[in-house]
């Protein structure tokens, strides 16, 4: 699908690619790994292109020397890690990317000197998959194998634990990429039961996959996931994804997705300006099916769940109406007055249904649930809303390591009283003021006492992010990696 960089490793010896890659401190002095492989003259020509560059070996900073005089490399490129003072700061999958962002194109060997554990030589070698990953599928022009980067090579210490570290990893990137691909997807191409059916490839990692249709969703009384599908020519699915890789008696981790695969609003339909953007209001569905992914890839020793509601929101003679009132799962009576707050709509019934069935040990939900959340974190964060402090609280931690972050927002009774119907148990709007919040306030009422659960808001970072060392921009995967880390952490053995 999106093209693939590929990895490999091998000892210090010859710098036998187009371009060769080191990294140097703030003292600029290249490794005995780089000088051995590159020859005596290293250190001098790095001094000079640094001097002339105005290059100080600042973190993340890059030099290209073309031509290197006395090298046998067509190019070498400089990145700087920054002072060893602040060694315990670097972000390796940060400068993977930095690397890939730099070498460009064709093939390169990454000199990764002693002085770098194998874990983040394997977290380099993930920064430069994610760097590299575009989107080009619908490209009928497909760049020229000149003009990409085709092939990068780790020269380490330890070819054999550099290689076991990237088994970990890779999945993860895997992971990553297949969400991104979800996400970039175009809503014609990925609907429903599309999207469904590209999650049963995960059965050949031995992820367990069922897919309910709209008969098995109707027996299960799933009337509030169903209504916003109900204006759609196409059939609303879930999927459930089980990964057994703990002890059989362990109950599971949680995982729930919104997946609008296109989200016009419905009768409340959306301004026609950025609508396009819509298709990526399946972003948690596709963090989930990335993450259970990457647990599976890596078989991890833990009992996990995905659970995804995939539907599209359209206006039609079928559709809902403002006004209208359904029933959930969980027996709760939703006046619908907003067509547009869907998303709620159909975690509602996930939400309930995964607690009923599995039990959970913990719920995380992911959504692009609220614009509200964009006006309040940007792309720099998303909305973590939580009953669970200890929850919470790791979640900031494997935020911050993956620069995957979350800022805690409230749960409180004033948004409780926001969503009070005057015909129903709730509203599934409260208009403008806290929209995430009372968003949130919501999906309260489908957890039960006793599930620690966690709703991330991802409107503002599952989709139109930001360039970065780790992504082109537009669908960024965002959650993969957190989660991951989550469960690897602390939920693992
Ligand atoms: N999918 C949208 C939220 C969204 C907006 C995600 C922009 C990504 C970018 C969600 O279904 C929605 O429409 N939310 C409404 C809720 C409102 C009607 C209470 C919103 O945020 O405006
Ligand atoms: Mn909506
Ligand atoms: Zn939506």
């Amino acid at each position: 699908m999106a093209s693939q960089l590929k990895i490999d490793f091998k000892s210090f010896g010859k710098a036998d690619a187009a371009t060769a890659v080191i990294l140097v401190s703030d003292d600029l002095e290249p490794s005995n790994a780089a000088v051995g492989m590159l020859g005596q003259g290293l250190s001098e020509l790095v001094r000079k292109a640094a001097k002339a560059e105005n290059f100080s070996g600042k973190y993340l900073a890059t030099i290209v020397i073309p031509a290197p005089m006395g090298l046998e490399t067509e190019r070498l490129v400089v990145v700087g890690l920054g002072p060893d003072k602040d060694a315990d700061k670097r972000d390796w999958a940060r400068l993977g990317g930095t690397c890939a962002a730099a070498i460009k194109t064709g093939t390169a060997v990454i000199v990764a000197d002693e002085a770098i554990s194998m874990d983040d030589v394997a977290a380099m070698a993930l920064g430069a998959r994610l760097n590299a990953y575009k989107f080009d599928r619908y490209k009928s022009k497909k760049k020229d194998k000149s003009e990409t980067l085709s092939k990068v090579v780790f020269a380490v210490a330890d070819t054999d634990a550099a290689k076991k570290a990237y088994k970990q990893a890779e999945p993860v990137a895997d992971g990553v990429i297949l969400a991104r691909d979800l996400v970039n997807e175009p809503a014609n191409v990925l609907f429903p039961e599309e999207f469904a059916k590209r999650v049963g490839a995960l059965s050949k990692l031995g992820v367990a996959v069922e897919v309910l249709d709209e008969k098995d969703l109707d027996k299960l009384g799933m009337r509030s996931l169903l209504a916003v599908g109900q204006g759609s020519p196409r059939q609303s699915h879930v999927v459930v994804m089980r990964w057994d890789g703990g002890k059989e008696k362990d109950a599971p981790v949680a995982f729930i997705g919104k997946g609008v695969c296109f989200d016009t609003g419905g009768i409340s339909i959306k301004p026609a300006q950025g609508m396009e953007d819509m298709k990526g209001d399946m972003g948690g569905a596709a963090c989930v099916t990335g993450l259970m992914m990457a647990l599976a890839g890596r078989n991890a020793p833990v009992n996990a769940v995905g659970v995804i509601g995939l539907v599209e929101n359209m206006p039609d003679g079928k559709a809902q109406r403002p006004g209208d009132i359904v029933t959930a799962m969980s027996g709760a009576t939703i006046e619908v007055i907003n067509t547009d707050a869907e998303g709620r709509l159909v975690l509602a019934d996930i939400m309930w249904y995964a607690q009923e069935r599995f039990k959970p040990r913990f719920m995380v939900d992911l959504a692009t649930l609220t614009g509200a959340i964009m006006v309040a974190l940007g792309s720099a964060y998303s909305g973590m809303f939580s009953n669970d402090d200890t929850l919470a609280q790791q979640l900031t931690t494997v935020g911050e390591a993956t620069g995957e972050k979350v800022w805690r927002m409230p749960l409180a009774s004033e948004y409780d009283k926001m969503i009070e119907s005057k015909f129903a148990d709730i509203l599934n709007s409260a208009g403008r003021m806290g929209g995430s919040c009372t968003a949130a306030a919501f999906l309260k009422h489908f957890v039960k006492d006793g599930t620690p659960w966690v709703h991330l808001d991802i409107a503002g970072t599952a989709m139109g992010s930001p360039k970065t060392e780790l992504s082109q921009g537009w669908a960024s995967g965002w959650g993969v990696r957190l989660l991951d880390k989550l469960v690897r952490d602390h939920y693992e053995g």
